[in-house]
């Protein structure tokens, strides 16, 4: 593994330092680019009130796309995609400054662990034994609680061509949850325009564990308005209920004649207001859809934003994605750009495993024993048409 990663800096140097030839006209000028724009950059992003120093990095591929991101969360503060006209914008919500990921943030653009979405009553047991998490929502146990992967310090290093590595070492029974377990994930911007994410972990005792990305998307651009008129496809037949705490009822359902379903693409708005239950629970799309082929890379979701042109499509090895169309989003955030954040601003697509695997045992198992390897893949990609 270490061997290759070797190989392939190796080669990056040799590309930049112009010793690898190429045949094509059209390569060498594409190559003369990325030359000029491939690059890796690291700022100050401010100090926590604990006086810790918060450093962010930037990626840029040789389309001039760029993911910024910082070693506090893991969060992705930026990331600067063409409209159809080649004008590059922010398609994410977020702060100007570290004090805002600080205070209080709805998890803008951060990792999310031990365990993405909530656990019923923050309560679980494995092996006879019960385990006990923080009830930080509605007496529901939500994001990895109090201080979850959102509010850690990564380790963050440069892991070959516009890769970073993040990693984080999880001590037992932090936040309640057992076992020492190693975090690494890792961000790639290709220069086809993908976001490559990859998660691995591994424990030193039977733990569970569900990691995610919480980035808010808004392809509008710098957020212009809502993202109503963003157009979905959901690739997923079935969704998982829940109740109002918005815990899953165990049930899943066929999403056939509801406004749950985006096997063909739809606006959100078009149906989000409709009188429903499940949609009452959410106050709108908070919902997680099941996916096929649980473990293999597949196409989990496409999103269009007319006026842009944008389009993001998310690949993953996940069974399942939450869809949250930034319901809990009331104004009373202002954000980057100085865009007061509304309601239904940004929206989220988390691939992940369903809410409170631990307690349903006909759901896909979240458990991790000694001597296995969590490894999971997700892919953002990003086009206009
Ligand atoms: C959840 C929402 C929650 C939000 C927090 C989403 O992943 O599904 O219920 O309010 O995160 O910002």
């Amino acid at each position: 593994m270490r061997a290759r990663l070797y190989i392939a800096i190796i080669c990056a140097g040799l590309i930049l330092s112009g010793s690898c030839k190429r045949n094509e006209t059209e390569t060498d000028q594409s190559n003369l680019k990325a030359d000029t724009m491939a690059a890796i950059t690291k700022k100050s992003f401010g100090t926590t009130p604990e006086g810790k120093e918060v450093t962010e990095f930037t990626l840029t591929n040789k389309r001039g796309v760029s993911l910024s991101v910082i070693n506090y969360g893991g969060i992705i503060t930026r990331l600067l995609v063409p409209n159809r006209k080649g004008v590059l914008e922010d398609i994410v919500l977020g702060y100007d400054s570290l004090s805002g990921y600080v205070k209080d943030s709805p998890y803008f653009g951060a990792i999310v662990g031990r365990y993405g979405n909530r656990i019923a009553n923050g309560k679980f047991t494995l092996d006879g034994k019960e385990y006990t998490l923080a009830q930080n929502n509605n007496g529901q146990h939500l994001h990895g609680g109090v201080k979850g992967f959102d509010k850690v310090f990564w380790n963050v290093e440069e892991a070959g061509a516009n890769t970073l590595r993040l990693t984080y070492q999880s001590k037992d029974m932090e936040e309640g949850y057992p076992g020492n377990l190693s975090v690494e994930v890792t961000y790639a911007l290709t220069d086809v325009n993908e976001l490559k994410i990859s998660y691995t972990a591994t424990t030193d005792k039977k733990t569970i564990i569900n990691l995610t990305q919480h980035s808010y998307f808004n392809l509008t651009g710098n957020a212009k308005r809502d993202i109503l008129d963003h157009e979905l496809t959901l690739y997923s037949d079935k969704f998982v209920p829940v109740t109002k705490v918005l815990i899953p009822t165990g049930e899943l359902k066929d999403v056939s004649g509801s406004p749950f379903d985006f096997r063909t693409s739809t606006a959100i708005g078009a149906r989000v207001n409709e009188k429903d239950q499940q949609l009452g629970f959410g106050r709108g799309y908070d919902h997680c859809w099941v996916l096929s082929s649980p473990d293999s890379m597949k196409h989990a979701a496409s999103l269009y934003e007319p006026v842009s042109g944008r389009a993001l499509d998310v690949y993953t090895t996940e069974p399942a994605i939450q869809f949250y169309c930034g319901n809990f989003l009331d104004g009373s955030i202002t954000g980057k750009y100085n865009v007061v954040y509304s309601h239904r601003y940004g929206l989220c697509l988390e691939t992940e495993h369903y809410p409170d695997s631990p307690n349903q045992k006909d759901f896909p198992s979240t458990e991790l024993s000694p001597g296995e390897v969590y490894q999971t893949q997700t892919t953002y990609k990003f086009s206009t048409r």
